[in-house]
């Protein structure tokens, strides 16, 4: 019966016509971006929208209006089956023994930190109980703050489901550009990002009894920012609950940092799980990989297997290699499902590792990180695990972040292998030796505060008042060079005076939820006067990299597509604003989309984005306007967020970035890659690191605008001509434009 209703679900979620049509441009996708996945902000950045319209979808699927009376009967009965079944299922969750115990722990204490197994209902069923217990009374709030989007959707509409109620209403979410609750939500599920963005405008939470902060062991950079703030509350506020969730043992640790707050575990169902190791160090884990999940399909009982890889690229290898080797396997072998999971794959296919496999047929997951504690796949017996992950390192000196394949912790290791005893006794089989899990793995992931960017990070504290970041309330501090380093960014951006005090334009750029130089791009466009153009860039930017489809067989189309909305080298930022803009002309037309080579997935995206931004635009009070075709002033926008981010064409060719002197191309799919000759002077929105430093989205600029824009930033030697020699392209006068020296740093960091 539950499994023909989540049927049922599935085709009103998507007609199938669409879903159809969309996977098709997924592939295409996928051929044409082969080259570029691997990169810093891949998984990070365009992750889960999709999940958004799922999520909408399947909430509201139940709901709608039927005309046939005893098809109406038929489907309220099915909702009380439904309905009592989850009543059911929430009393076999571990949890549910301690509930009694863990509300009177929570009434006696301020703060507590609960531990338990992923899967024994911490996220799902404590927010519940204490909406039941009467916390939000009164009209307060429960705020559940999660590290990954995707988990705070799906587990709202989890929560939603088990209360009846439609999602949005009682049980909501609030994701960056994404809003999903009214003035009745009681149990609000957020990103740790949007709680910390919350700060903003109220300062003390007043409008929330509980916060919960879940999966705090993830140690997200936000999350570690939002314990050394709630922390700070809870001293003002002892009317404020506050729990803080973790799904691993260094429970103590969150203790020790609020205080010895007492610890609630909640014991777990875990059985047995068998540890093999390999005898030696493999040379290509992947191939290792491979031939495990093959020989334990072909020689174990019945079980799923799960298999953790490092990211998409990955991922989508081994399952095609996988599927060419099954499929010579003969009758005699069961079937094996291959169900991948990362964070760029479309909802209606996520949905389906959440499927039993059909009735003799054995499951094998393929999933990256998010698998460890995010999501709970039931009935995995096996895990496969290479002792890898893709993880995001910064380095200050170069200011480039990037995502990086490198060993996991030993508590990663153990938290993977605990994945296979939740049904029964498991087996996990690492390729990795022995002595190299006891000698060569940490014992802890570092957390992320300490490997990444934090110009974000600080703007944010700044614009909260916290000034005087060195002594911050950080669980782990992050390295005083990467502090140092986001300070220096967002002086040379404006946000801060030399004193280190936010000043007017950093104050707006907090409002925006963009990284800091996006943000500065839009604070800039006002001056510039195309603030609707600049608007459409950055909501386009932040809609995800797919925006265009190459179908291997009509490839020279689609790029003759592509390439007219790059008419006039203008640069990759104009074509952006083209492309939305003919969109936008066409009524928002999917067949639009379909004619023009562009998904339109992205394109529903970039305008909600842009619907979200407008709104901030206003509350920042900055003037719509629009430049009506003065591409120059777009291009100045970009530049004065985008500065640093400057390359020059050099006699030898090839392009070196001006803040860092390395060497760099422009990215292939860059519309500028094909214009001869190319642009002496460029401005990018990002590095990618594949083989080589890729620039991508990139638009020509004139020297001169470096020194008018950022004369703080750049000095100008105009009266420094190159070699004779050198040819200028476009009769460009010869301008060297050097970096100045930074303002030592004691000018603007007032500590101490
Ligand atoms: O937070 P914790 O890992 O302790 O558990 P949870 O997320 O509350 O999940 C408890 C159970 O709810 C899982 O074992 C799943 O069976 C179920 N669940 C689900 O079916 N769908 C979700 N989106 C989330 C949870
Ligand atoms: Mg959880």
């Amino acid at each position: 019966r539950r499994r023909h209703d989540d049927d049922d679900r599935g085709k009103n979620a998507f007609s199938e016509q669409e879903s159809w049509e969309e996977q098709q441009v997924r592939k295409s996708q996928l051929q044409f971006g082969a080259k570029d996945r691997g990169h810093a902000g891949d998984e990070y950045e365009l992750v889960f929208e999709d999940a958004v319209e799922f999520v909408k979808s399947a909430a509201m699927a139940g709901t709608e209006p039927e005309d046939d009376a005893d098809e109406l009967a038929e489907e309220i009965d099915a909702k009380a089956v439904l309905q009592r079944e989850l009543q059911d299922q929430r009393k076999t969750l571990p949890v549910y023994k301690y509930k009694d115990e863990l509300l009177k722990a929570i009434a006696e204490h301020q703060i507590i930190v609960v531990v338990g197994e992923t899967g024994s209902g911490k996220t799902t069923q404590i927010p519940q109980y204490l909406h039941e217990a009467g916390y939000t009374a009164g009209g307060k709030k429960i705020a559940c703050t999660q590290p990954r989007r995707v988990a705070a959707m799906s587990v709202a509409a989890r929560v939603a489901q088990e209360m009846g109620v439609k999602l949005g209403h009682e049980v909501g979410y609030s994701i960056r550009f994404e809003d999903c609750t009214s003035e009745k939500t009681a149990v609000k599920y957020m990103t740790d990002g949007m709680l910390l963005r919350e700060f903003l405008g109220e300062p003390d939470l007043s409008s929330y009894g509980v916060v919960i902060v879940d999966e705090a062991h993830e140690r997200s950079i936000s999350t570690d920012i939002l314990l050394g703030l709630v922390k700070d509350v809870a001293r003002f506020r002892p009317d404020l609950k506050l729990l803080i969730s973790s799904a691993t043992l260094n429970a103590d640790k969150f203790s020790d940092f609020f205080d010895m707050a007492p610890v609630f575990k909640i014991p777990g169902r875990r059985y047995k799980v068998d540890i093999h190791y390999t005898v030696a160090p493999e040379a290509d884990y992947v191939d290792a990989a491979v031939a495990t999940v093959l020989q334990l399909h072909v020689t174990q009982p019945p079980g799923d297997i799960l298999l953790f890889l490092t990211g998409q690229e990955e991922i989508e290898t081994v399952e095609e290699i996988l599927r060419r080797r099954t499929r010579g396997l003969g009758t005699k072998i069961a079937e094996l499902v291959i169900c991948p999971i990362y964070a760029n794959l479309p909802t209606e296919l996520q949905a389906k590792i959440f499927e039993p496999a059909p009735p003799g047929a054995r499951k094998v997951v393929l999933a990256t990180n998010i698998a460890e504690t995010s999501l709970t796949i039931d009935g995995i017996s096996y895990v496969v695990d290479p002792g890898f992950s893709k993880v995001k390192s910064y380095s200050p000196r170069t200011g480039t972040e990037s995502l990086l394949v490198q060993p996991i912790s030993k508590a990663s290791a153990d938290q993977r292998a605990g994945r296979s005893g939740r049904i029964g006794p498991g087996k996990c089989f690492r390729l990795f030796t022995e002595h190299s899990y006891k000698e060569d793995m940490e014992d802890e992931t570092v957390p992320e505060i300490q490997r990444s960017n934090l110009a974000s990070v600080v703007l944010s504290l700044k614009a909260l008042g916290i000034n005087d970041l060195v002594s911050f309330d950080f669980m782990d501090p992050p390295p005083s060079e990467g502090l140092l380093r986001a300070l220096e960014d967002l002086f040379a951006l404006g946000a801060l005076n030399s004193r280190g005090e936010l000043t007017k334009t950093g104050r707006r750029m907090a409002e925006l939820p963009l990284d800091p130089m996006l943000a500065k791009a839009i604070v800039a466009s006002e001056r510039h006067g195309c603030s609707e153009e600049m608007l459409t860039v950055a909501s386009m930017l932040s809609a995800g990299n797919a925006v265009f489809y190459r179908p291997k067989d009509k490839a020279l189309i689609a790029d003759a597509a592509r390439q007219r909305f790059n008419a006039g080298g203008a640069g990759d930022h104009v074509a952006l604003l083209n492309v939305y803009t003919e969109w936008e002309q066409s009524g928002y037309s999917a067949q639009w989309c379909v004619d023009h080579f562009v998904q339109s997935r992205t394109m529903r995206r970039a305008r909600d984005v842009r619907e979200q931004l407008e709104k901030l635009l206003e509350r920042v009070e900055i003037e719509r306007r629009s430049c009506a075709g003065d591409f120059d002033a777009v291009r100045k926008a970009v530049t004065a967020g985008f500065f640093r981010n400057t390359a020059q064409r050099r006699r030898d060719g090839f392009y070196r970035t001006l803040k860092t002197w390395r060497t760099v191309f422009v990215h292939p799919s860059s519309g500028l890659a094909r214009v001869d000759p190319p642009p002496r002077w460029v401005v990018y929105h990002e590095l990618v690191e594949t083989t080589m430093e890729y620039m991508r989205q990139v638009t020509e600029i004139k020297p001169e605008w470096l020194v008018e824009i950022a004369p703080h930033y750049y000095q100008n030697n105009l009266d420094t001509p190159e070699p004779k020699k050198a040819k200028a392209p476009h009769g460009q006068g010869a301008a060297v434009v050097t970096e100045k020296p930074s303002p030592s740093l004691n000018d603007f960091f007032n500590v101490q």
